[in-house]
């Protein structure tokens, strides 16, 4: 059963407004956090997702005008040498972060815009 056209305006209305909200739109960065267990185990992994989230707040907290958006996936489609990140739109992969170059990543790649070369196997941005 289809929604009535003015229903799935307001849909697309309040969803456009959510993603406002979390910053699509004003932020230059996105990156994606695998937490699945075949490139590392998901418990290092959730360790490494409270550290990036705990980063980028005390970032936005000491400049709210920052806009990150960050996300976990179950899997980049690699699962080996993990753990593992990308960064958009740049297309870069990271691999076997820890706590200390995750903290480097936000500052000098998300915030900074300047990928962590040593901590980088491949970047390729999406063909258009
Ligand atoms: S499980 Fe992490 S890349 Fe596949």
């Amino acid at each position: 059963m289809q929604e009535p056209e003015t229903d799935q305006e307001s849909v697309k209305d309040e969803l456009s407004r959510l993603a406002v909200k979390k910053g699509y739109g004003s932020s230059a960065r996105h990156i994606f956090l695998c937490t699945g267990d075949k490139c590392s185990s998901s418990q290092i992994n959730a360790v490494l997702w409270q550290k990036l989230k705990e980063k980028i707040h005390q970032v936005q907290n000491e400049n709210p005008d920052t806009a990150l958006l960050r996300a976990k996936t179950d899997c980049l489609r690699i699962c080996e040498g993990g753990p593992l990140a990308l960064v958009y739109p740049d297309g870069t992969f990271y691999h076997a972060l820890n706590e200390q170059k995750i903290e480097r990543i936000v500052d000098e790649h998300l915030v900074g815009g300047c990928p962590v070369s040593e901590y980088s196997f491949f970047t390729q941005q999406l063909k258009s």
